[in-house]
């Protein structure tokens, strides 16, 4: 069958590809293979990619055309890439939750989602709902807004934080993505550019250009966001919207100060661009410091804000929504039908449950992932010493500086140490940060320990300081 997706062009594939070479000659191919193979298991290489040339890469790699033919032989005897004469090469086959390495499956530790398990409540919150099922299945169970009682129960949520809300101004979704999905389908149209931080988060970045915008990326600072940056890019780009994680950014743990929510909404209102808040990870404040208040609080009308459950409580439920005016509102609603007609009524209840008394969850949440955050560090110290990061106050990941521009190569040999990490890159809205890692500290205490122990392993071998690269390492872990 032909590839049914579009073609990436030798210079694309080696700006994504980044710098995956260990610098062992004999590896050139096998790293080549494990590069590539990342970048079809995290996504940037969808099944159906057209590829370039062997000789049209020959161009723009810096390796012979004999390292590339091997590496496109191993990739078609593992099933990753197809070719035909005439129709050239093309992205084949899906590569597992191992990147297609040889590690067996059950060794392999997941470090590619900042997403924690379920607590118990979520179970507590399960049986809650069951019982009221039954009055919800007299209906037809329809629901393009969402249960009264859950965007209620939302609404008291930006009351507690000092945002008076009312249950007309939230629409429930099915998760913070798919919230951004129905905004982006409003607002922007093909061409449109969106302002984006850089680094972000990789899944909004998709879905911008997935609604055909242009994401427009303004470097954030080392300790916070770049107000006169934001001014400048908003007088050049003239973006039609902005989007932003103001709270414990995805990835780099920072937190807008109120000041810096003043200053950008301002220039933002100056700009008269709307702005997209997305308050995933707001609750996951892990200092105890006194929370600003929301942006919406500062940008009024234009601000929308996307919210969700999953990272307080559980991905799973597939629970998120939108705050907006009631015109916003109004205008999602006449649309959405296009997309969905509502979200489940059950997990509805479920995050209706969780909200009827939602500190003492958020409690525990914190507590682990606090715990979770501390076991992180101490052994990133001690394995790791070579990189450097500052402890974030909140969020569930790490945002660590690399000891050069390494991250894909980190990343590469990281799969095949049985962990699996999302290289910097993958943040950058036209690659960069190479020197960046990100590290969640979403698994279990032991479980980190494993983890950022063999990434010390790799980390010493990649600066030339300790394990050799290519050594044989047997993995009997648990
Ligand atoms: C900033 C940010 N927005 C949205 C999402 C996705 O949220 P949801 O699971 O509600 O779709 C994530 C998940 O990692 C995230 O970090």
């Amino acid at each position: 069958m032909l590839p049914p997706g579009g073609r990436i062009s030798g210079v694309r594939l080696e700006k994504l590809l980044g710098s995956w070479r260990r610098g062992i000659p004999r590896q050139c191919s096998a790293d080549l293979v494990a590069a590539m193979k990342l970048l079809v298991a995290d996504g940037r290489l969808p099944v159906g990619t057209r590829l370039p040339s062997e000789r049209e890469l020959t161009e723009v790699l810096p390796v012979s055309r004999t390292t590339i033919t091997a590496a496109f032989d191993q990739l078609r005897a593992e099933g990753v890439v197809q070719s035909r004469r005439g129709a050239g090469s093309w992205i084949s086959g899906p590569v597992g939750a191992g990147g297609g390495i040889t590690v067996a499956d059950d060794t392999l530790i997941d470090l590619s989602r900042a997403a924690p398990a379920a607590l118990p409540s979520v179970r507590h919150a399960m049986d809650v709902a069951v019982a009221q099922m039954p009055e919800h299945l007299a209906s037809h169970g329809y629901d393009e807004r969402g249960l009264p009682l859950l965007r209620q129960r939302i609404a008291d949520r930006y009351a507690a934080r000092g945002l008076p809300t009312s249950p007309d101004q939230i629409v429930v979704t099915s998760g913070a993505q798919h919230a951004w999905a129905l905004v982006l389908r409003l607002f922007v149209g093909p061409g449109d550019r969106v302002l984006v931080e850089q680094p972000s988060y990789p899944n909004a970045l998709e879905a911008v250009r997935a609604s055909f915008g242009i994401p427009v990326p303004v470097p954030m600072l080392s300790d916070g966001w770049d107000v006169d940056g934001f001014e400048a890019a908003l007088r050049q780009a003239g973006p039609r919207l902005a989007y932003l994680i103001p709270d414990f950014q995805n990835p780099t743990g920072l937190r807008m100060s109120s000041e810096s929510r003043e200053a950008l909404a301002a220039v933002l209102r100056k700009a008269r661009t709307p702005l997209v808040v997305d308050e995933t990870l707001v609750e996951l404040s892990l200092d105890g410091s006194p929370d600003p208040l929301p942006m919406a609080a500062f940008g009024g009308d234009s601000v929308v804000t996307l919210g969700s459950a999953s990272k307080s409580h559980w991905g799973g439920l597939r629970i998120g929504w939108i705050r907006a005016s009631s015109e916003v509102v109004h205008r999602l609603l006449s649309t959405r039908a296009g997309i969905d007609l509502g979200t489940p009524v059950f997990e509805q209840l479920v995050m209706a449950a969780l909200l009827e008394s939602p500190e003492s969850v958020l409690g525990q949440r914190r507590e682990g992932a606090r715990a979770q955050r501390d076991v992180a560090v101490a052994a990133l110290r001690e394995h790791c010493p070579q990189w450097s990061f500052d402890v974030p106050v909140g969020g569930l990941g790490i945002w660590c500086a690399l000891d050069g521009p390494v991250s894909t190569r980190v990343a590469v040999m990281a799969q095949n140490h049985g962990v699996r990490l999302v290289p910097g890159p993958r943040f950058a809205v036209h690659g960069g940060c190479e020197q960046m890692l990100r590290v969640p500290y979403t698994q279990s205490p032991e479980v980190l320990r494993e983890a950022i122990g063999r990434l010390g392993v790799v980390a010493a071998s990649v600066a030339g300081t300790g394990f050799p690269a290519d050594a044989d390492l047997s993995l009997p872990v648990a």
